[in-house]
């Protein structure tokens, strides 16, 4: 792998003399008060570092900071969209069919609350154990954009007139979309614990364990039956308000699963005992499990074809996707000669122009303007 680091060069672990002392239990990063030396670019560390995390230069991971710029040139608000044609098709008993009506209740049934459990793994988990200033940078942008994401799905929610109390319990009430959620939770909770620290090699482990999943799993296979299947309903021109929406949450969405990338990436580099065949051959297994559990919800918000959609294409679609979250973090492919059964996804994002630092340096998402929709 060739890796370019012309800015960031990866330098060996800080000499403890040059920097104050802290107790290696703690795991906490150095207060400003505690240290009077000034930072320098090469003592920072992504996790366990002991620069001051108050000082967001001298940049080291400028890869987190140009992230940061995209996430607020990409900025939208739901209301911005106009939902009347929405709701004049959803009273109208026959612009929609009844599987159509599924998936969109379904959908918004996963992502109201999906969001939720994004953010509050932002803010309450991974924020706390990431000690690199440009990379709290980006995830407190991310956890903003989280928040907009719950308001756009609440905001469709309430102009198509759901029930409030079905869509905002599905995540107890539909068993596929359950499954999701209970395999996520016990990840998010290893970072949301207050007692968990990193610092130790099985704590670093766990830590980089639900990153992957979070980021690779999570927003990078999770979403992605829901998406197709909202961005398919507006090609038919139908409920073209939601996937308006949908498409600015995908783009954020692709802005996330690649900054986690990158966070994972760079934490490997960092920390290369940490990747352990023992552990590769954990995240090959636990990628598996999540294409079941995606497939899984496929079939259940489409028990029969819709909108030329069925869930068979999904399970090569869910393959292709994976394949790719597994190539991005260095593993290798997962199932052989899965294709993109949706070769207009890729048009939207295009998962081969789903860059990322590792890839190259050029910021795909630059305009924070109106999308093509057509
Ligand atoms: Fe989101
Ligand atoms: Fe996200």
């Amino acid at each position: 792998m060739m890796l370019s680091f012309e800015d960031t060069p990866f330098s060996p672990a800080p000499k403890r003399a040059d920097i104050v002392q802290q107790p290696a239990t703690t795991g906490e990063p150095v207060a400003a008060s505690a240290s009077l030396q000034r930072v320098r670019a090469e003592d920072k560390r992504v996790i366990n570092g002991l620069a001051d995390v108050n000082q967001l230069v001298p940049f080291k991971y400028k890869w987190a900071w140009e992230k940061y710029l995209a996430g607020c040139a990409n900025h939208w608000m739901p209301q911005e969209i106009n939902m009347s044609r929405d709701i004049a098709q959803w009273k109208d008993p026959t612009a929609l069919t009844e599987d159509e009506r599924r998936i969109v209740r379904r959908n918004l049934g996963f992502f109201t609350t999906a969001d939720s459990l994004a953010a509050n793994n932002i803010v309450l988990g991974t924020y706390r154990h990431i000690t690199a200033p440009e990379c709290r940078q980006y995830l407190l942008r991310q956890a903003f954009e989280e928040a907009i994401h719950t308001h756009a799905y609440q905001y469709i929610v309430e102009s198509l007139g759901l029930d409030e109390g079905e869509v905002f319990n599905a995540y107890h009430e539909v068993s596929s979309i359950r499954e999701k959620d209970e395999f996520l939770i016990p990840f998010i909770e290893t970072l949301t614990d207050p007692a968990f620290r990193t610092g130790t090699h099985e704590n670093d482990q766990k830590l980089l364990k639900s990153l992957i999943v979070f980021a690779c799993i999570m927003e990078g296979l999770f979403f992605y039956v829901g998406f197709v299947q909202i961005l398919a309903l507006g090609r038919q021109n139908k409920m073209t308000g939601a996937a308006e929406q949908y498409q600015y949450i995908l783009r954020d969405e692709s802005m996330h699963c690649n900054f986690g990338i990158d966070l994972i990436n760079t934490i490997k580099l960092e920390n290369p005992q940490l990747w352990t065949q023992e552990f590769r051959e954990d995240i090959r297994a636990l990628m598996r499990k999540g294409v079941e559990l995606e497939y899984r919800y496929a079939e259940d918000t489409m028990p029969r074809g819709v909108l030329g959609l069925n869930a068979a294409m999904f399970k090569e679609y869910l393959r292709f996707v994976a394949n790719r979250r597994c190539q991005q973090i260095g593993l290798d492919e997962l199932y052989e000669n899965a294709g993109n059964p949706f070769p207009w996804m890729s048009e939207m994002i295009d998962l081969k122009k789903e860059k990322n630092f590792f890839e190259t340096r050029v910021t795909e998402y630059q305009t924070g303007g109106a999308l093509s929709w057509d």
